[in-house]
């Protein structure tokens, strides 16, 4: 593995993407964006009937602004019969009842506007709920304008190779999924066509859906939203294909077509290939956790290597201490994509997500501390979900809405030691979700004071994030250690105008070389004398931010067990 120049990321600001000619720019703010994502029936409940609601997180929004994020995205807040928490959507343009009206929306917008916040609803394209409108009309035997909205066999008999469901509709045909049996798939076409019934990406009904898209993110971005986090956005056409040549025309189209008309909207799609997401228009794309038959991918490499959530006795995360390893095999997966991706847009960073494990209790306080030193400081825009910033845990409950595995990730935030945690005044039996009974359970108020907390740690990293230009998402980035063989990780990120850092950190339980000229079990490429100097003379400064010891001698720095550090080197 080559390192590179620390200067060799073209600065993306406002700028139309080379190769790309038909991706807009980039909205110039969130070159400095830090999102956290509230999942909205958790967060905090204003009048008392167990959900979290659209005036909660806004009597929050100075708490969020006081952590040091300045965007949100909320899960779907949209009207809905909740078989997928909010996924199934039954009217894209009315605000959930259980969540409050369109205007408590728009005075969401508003306030968090007055704070410098923005916000991003989340946009689900590739279906429904079985209860839209367009779905109960899709459904008739008559035609009608929504026939083809949905995809359709010929015969109530005739399957596909997709999961669908017959024997439900008046109409002689069965309908293809998505997701869950209540989410019927929208129609944009089939990229292979083997079956009569299947419609061409760019033919009239595919087309009509696509409108209906657009018409659905004019409604939000008129009214003040500023842009969408994207559900499911690489499968909209369906045989595709690897490359999903068809689906990025369709993005293109979509979201060249909104941009045009809100050039500061954003989008980040639930993609999870940099390269194609980006290609396709959107500004960032997901690094997703995913683990199949018990491997995972880099990001899952990192803080979720193990089957179970809960089992930290077999658990190999980079950032557990006993049981990681080298930080190369994170790499081996980022790298290649980080490298194909960083000209055209970011490759986002996120703590944790509605759909996947929290890290606690499985890491300890530290190993999280470390964990969220990385991510708040690699290239991209980062990601937050609420809780994480306290230690919220993943706990294993019962299913519900569709939660299943994720449920135990949707806990109500915990506040303060007031009723439900300061979660709601409603009694404990009738909340959406039950709040962490345990004794120690971390509360904002418990760690707002507390110079040792996970709150003050991440508030610590996001004020150093929002100073230093080096530590913004399109600074450039360039891997300075990465040992096979043992388990430090050191970076460094430069601003274009030429600030330089040095983030460095040890998982591990003993102490480690982050530069050794004369060790030959260290990276030869790392060992060139100038960059030794470089980083030698960064020796003379204190860090900017550290957890854990660290120490200077004449071959480089030493980082102690379970630490992590931000050196200033220009
Ligand atoms: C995405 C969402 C997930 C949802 C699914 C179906 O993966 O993040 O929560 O269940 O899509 O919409
Ligand atoms: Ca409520």
């Amino acid at each position: 593995m080559s390192t590179m120049a620390c200067d060799d990321r073209t600065d993306l600001d406002e700028q139309t993407s080379k190769d790309a000619p038909q991706s807009p720019g980039h909205p110039a703010w969130l070159k400095s964006a830090v999102f956290y994502e509230i999942y909205p029936q958790s967060f905090r409940d204003s009048n008392a009937d167990g959900i979290g609601d659209l005036p909660g997180i806004i009597e929050k929004l100075d708490y969020i602004e006081n952590l040091g994020c300045n965007a949100l995205w909320i899960n779907p807040c949209f009207d809905s019969p909740f078989k997928d928490a909010g996924y199934d959507v039954r009217d894209y343009r009315r605000v959930a009842p259980r969540y409050g009206t369109n205007e408590d929306l728009i005075e969401l917008f508003r306030q968090a506007h007055g704070r410098g916040i923005h916000v991003l609803l989340d946009l689900v394209p590739g279906h429904t709920s079985e209860e839209h409108e367009w779905f109960v009309q899709s459904k008739r035997a008559e035609r009608s304008a929504f026939s083809d909205r949905y995809i359709w066999t010929d015969s109530a008999f005739h399957g596909y190779s997709m999961p669908f469901i017959g024997g439900e509709s008046e109409r002689d045909a069965t309908y293809i999924l998505n997701f869950f049996k209540c989410q019927p798939a929208l129609n944009y076409g089939f990229a292979k066509r083997d079956q009569p019934w299947q419609s061409a990406p760019d033919s009239q009904a595919a087309q009509g859906t696509q409108a209906a898209m657009i018409d659905i993110m004019r409604f939000w971005l008129a009214r003040g939203c500023d842009g969408f986090r994207v559900d499911m956005a690489n499968s909209l056409v369906k045989n595709d294909g690897d490359d999903k040549p068809e689906t990025i025309r369709v993005w293109q189209h979509m979201l060249g077509t909104v941009k045009r008309e809100y050039p500061q909207s954003a989008f980040v799609s639930e993609w999870g290939v940099p390269k194609q997401a980006l290609a396709a228009g959107f500004d960032m794309d997901f690094y997703l956790d995913w683990r199949w038959d018990g491997t995972g991918n880099g990001y899952n490499l990192l803080a979720r290597n193990v089957d179970d959530a809960l089992d930290e006795r077999h658990d190999h995360s980079y950032f557990s201490a006993v049981g990681g390893g080298s930080i190369r095999a994170f790499l081996d997966d980022y790298l290649p994509q980080y490298e194909a991706s960083k000209d055209y847009g970011d490759f986002c960073f996120i703590t944790c997500n509605h759909d996947s494990p929290r890290l606690a209790p499985r890491l300890t306080a530290r190993e999280r501390a470390i964990a969220y030193g990385m991510f708040l400081t690699m290239p991209g825009v980062p990601f937050l979900y609420y809780g994480d910033e306290i230690g919220m845990r993943y706990r294993s409950l019962p299913t519900v809405e569709g939660g299943y595995a994720r449920t135990g990730s949707r806990t109500p935030m915990q506040w303060d030691d007031g009723d439900n945690l300061g979660f709601s005044e409603a009694p404990a039996t009738v909340l959406y979700l039950p709040v962490d009974d345990a004794d120690d359970a971390p509360t904002v108020a418990d760690q707002l004071d507390d110079e040792h907390s996970t709150l003050t740690w991440v508030r610590r990293l996001l004020a150093l994030r929002a100073e230093r230009e080096a530590l913004r998402a399109s600074s450039s980035f360039a891997v300075t250690t990465a040992p096979d063989d043992g388990r430090v990780f050191a970076y460094r990120r430069c601003s274009p105008q030429g600030e330089e850092l040095l983030v460095a950190m040890n998982p591990g339980i003993r102490a480690e070389r982050v530069f050794a000229s004369s060790d030959p079990a260290h990276d030869a490429e790392n060992r060139a004398s100038n960059e030794q100097k470089h980083i030698q003379a960064a020796a003379t400064h204190d860090p900017l931010i550290s957890l854990g010891s660290y120490s200077w001698d004449q071959d480089g720095l030493i980082m102690g067990p379970q630490s992590f550090a931000i050196f200033a080197l220009r």
